[in-house]
């Protein structure tokens, strides 16, 4: 879950304020993912503009930076020099690129000024540069630290903790340190500097990515088990997937309630992560794809989805164990049916339920009202701590949605509205769906799983995206009922996002494999998408060429064995 503690921060002052003041805010889940994938569409087109940096650094810090600078620091964009801010030092200065997006996505500067990377005479060069007023042209506000020869950002990270301890103040300092700059003797003289100081105002945090410049840490210098040895330095150490924003959260949350120690949150990235091709692969370290290839790499990173097991389908067994089975296999969140009996005709477990199951994991809950009175009980249901929270439109009128969603958003959670197979989306909803984070469109009648999906509603799940966007809908489209490895590749294509899966996880003795099926289809629904996008802009063999490893597991099933076979 991804609250600060309520008392700490409230999120109205988001929505009144309008102006980017970020002072340690809750935001939404979903709102978060959006970012990061911004920050990542920032970065590459300007890599590809340049025609030089670096991909793969910019892309496995994407999550860390975009957590620190839309949900953790206090900073202030309209003020980079503010006195009571939180300070991050980007010590792997390589990943300029997704910093710069980072910063401009936060409100620093323009986006727009992402294509001028690396040009004569840009602020944003190869390696940032300090920020200063006196030469505002030639540096960016917000870069806290002249990055580039690697190694001593968190030297400088001790320094600005322990100044700020002595002169009695409250910043924190955020270091962000790679594993091959590791190698450097001086990050370890800092280590032992920090403990030894107590700095407790302090955290790194280590982009994990196994990678450096000239191929795998672990063949190179390797630094596994890289947490033991910052608990040996005295270093309070967690470990995350550092492309889980919610794990990143959660630890960044328990580093604030650490005391008399300096905190280490090892993050488990992938160098490239995002782009299929460039994922994991060291080639793409520090090299541009062709510019061509932008528009094609824009819709890859747009077409991040997500699979939410159901919980009530399958075997009658405890919830609990529900949820950890899939969250082994590496789901991004959990779908909450709930029935009241009278909505529908069924039921299957209330806000108590999920307050409980609430303590089980981090995974973002995905609750799914189907009741009578959703404006009555929606309070049960942002103390249960949900992530999205879905009520139906047949439940409500436009009074009673606007308020539901205003309470989600001062809660920071995100609203969404489902319609069932015969609804259409109600007109009133247009002039708040800016608003909705997901829209769900039933593809069977609610009220069990395992129900039969309904082909009838695939037209109308691509009309209503269509429409939604066009009247200003940023967030996803929600497939749920009967979704399974025949139907998820056609709900894909229709728009949907977000699979709802319950008897296609559940009612399959082997979890592992149903996930890895599901995944598997909605990677070739994914190649299919790009590959006729990379045709329709006349690069398909350029695309084929630099895709051909990502590509072979899928030929047969997109019908293009030969072709690639005659790629060399
Ligand atoms: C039905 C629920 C669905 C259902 C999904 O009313 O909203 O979430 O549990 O289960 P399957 O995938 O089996 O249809
Ligand atoms: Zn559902």
């Amino acid at each position: 879950m991804f609250l600060f503690p309520l008392e700490q921060v409230t999120a109205a002052a988001w929505a009144v304020t309008g102006s980017v003041i970020i002072m340690g805010f809750n935001m939404r889940y979903l709102e978060l993912k959006r970012k990061v994938r911004e920050v990542r569409m920032w970065a590459i087109q300007g890599i590809a503009e340049a025609g030089s940096g670096h991909p793969g650094a910019s892309f496995s810090a994407a999550e860390i930076m975009s957590t620190l600078y839309f949900h953790k620091m206090r900073h202030n964009p309209k003020d980079p020099l503010w006195q009571a801010r939180d300070y991050f030092i980007n010590s792997k200065a390589h990943s300029a690129p997704g910093y710069y997006s980072t910063l401009a996505v936060s409100g620093y500067f323009p986006p727009e000024e992402l294509k001028t990377l690396r040009k004569l005479g840009s602020r944003l060069q190869g390696h940032p540069v300090r920020y200063s007023e006196h030469q505002k042209d030639h540096s960016l506000p917000g870069v806290e630290y002249s990055g580039g020869s690697e190694g001593i950002g968190l030297s400088v990270g001790v320094g600005i903790a322990l100044a700020s301890k002595m002169d009695g103040k409250k910043n924190r300092v955020y270091v962000m340190i790679g594993d091959g700059e590791s190698n450097e003797g001086q990050i370890w003289e800092a280590s032992m500097a920090a403990a030894k100081f107590k700095l407790d105002n302090l955290v790194a945090v280590l982009d994990r990515n196994r990678i450096q410049q000239d191929g795998f840490t672990e063949d190179i210098m390797p630094l596994d088990p890289a947490k033991n040895k910052w608990e040996a330095f005295n270093w309070q150490v967690f470990e995350v997937d550092g492309h889980r924003v919610e794990q990143l959260v959660d630890a960044l949350n328990k580093a604030s309630q650490v005391r008399d120690k300096p905190v280490m949150i090892v993050a488990n990235t992938v160098k490239g992560n995002g782009i299929r091709h460039m994922a994991n692969n060291p080639q793409w370290h520090g090299k541009a794809p062709s510019k061509k290839q932008t528009p094609v790499l824009l819709e890859e990173l747009e077409s991040e989805y997500f699979i939410a097991p159901s919980i009530i389908a399958g075997e009658k067994e405890n919830y609990e164990d529900k949820i950890r089975k899939v969250e082994r296999e590496g789901v991004e969140m959990i779908h909450l049916d709930v029935m009241d009996g009278k909505f529908v005709p069924n039921t299957t477990f209330l806000a108590d339920t999920i307050k409980r199951l609430r303590r089980v994991t981090a995974l973002p809950f995905d609750a799914h009202l189907m009741i009578e009175n959703p404006l009555k009980h929606i309070d049960e249901y942002i103390d249960a701590r949900c992530d999205i929270i879905t009520v139906h439109a047949e439940a409500c009128d436009e009074d009673k949605f606007v308020q539901i969603q205003d309470r989600c958003l001062a809660a920071g959670i995100s609203p969404g509205i489902a319609i069932n197979p015969k609804t259409d989306v109600p007109e009133w909803l247009y002039p708040h769906i800016s608003n909705v984070d997901v829209v769900i469109v039933m593809s069977v009648n609610p009220g069990f799983a395992g129900q039969k999906f309904m082909p009838e509603v695939l037209p109308k799940m691509v009309s209503v995206n269509k429409k939604l966007r066009e009247h200003g809908f940023r967030g996803y489209i929600e497939a749920d009922g009967g979704i399974d490895s025949t139907t998820l590749p056609q709900v894909y294509d229709a728009g949907a996002r977000i699979f709802v899966a319950g008897n296609a996880v559940y009612g399959n003795v082997d979890v592992h494999t149903a996930v890895i099926q599901l995944r598997h289809k909605a990677a070739v629904a994914l190649e299919r998408k790009l590959l006729d996008h990379s045709t329709r802009i006349g690069i398909r063999g350029d695309w084929m060429k630099a895709r051909k490893h990502i590509l072979i597991p899928y030929a047969s099933e997109l019908g293009i064995e030969a072709e690639l076979h005659a790629i060399k």
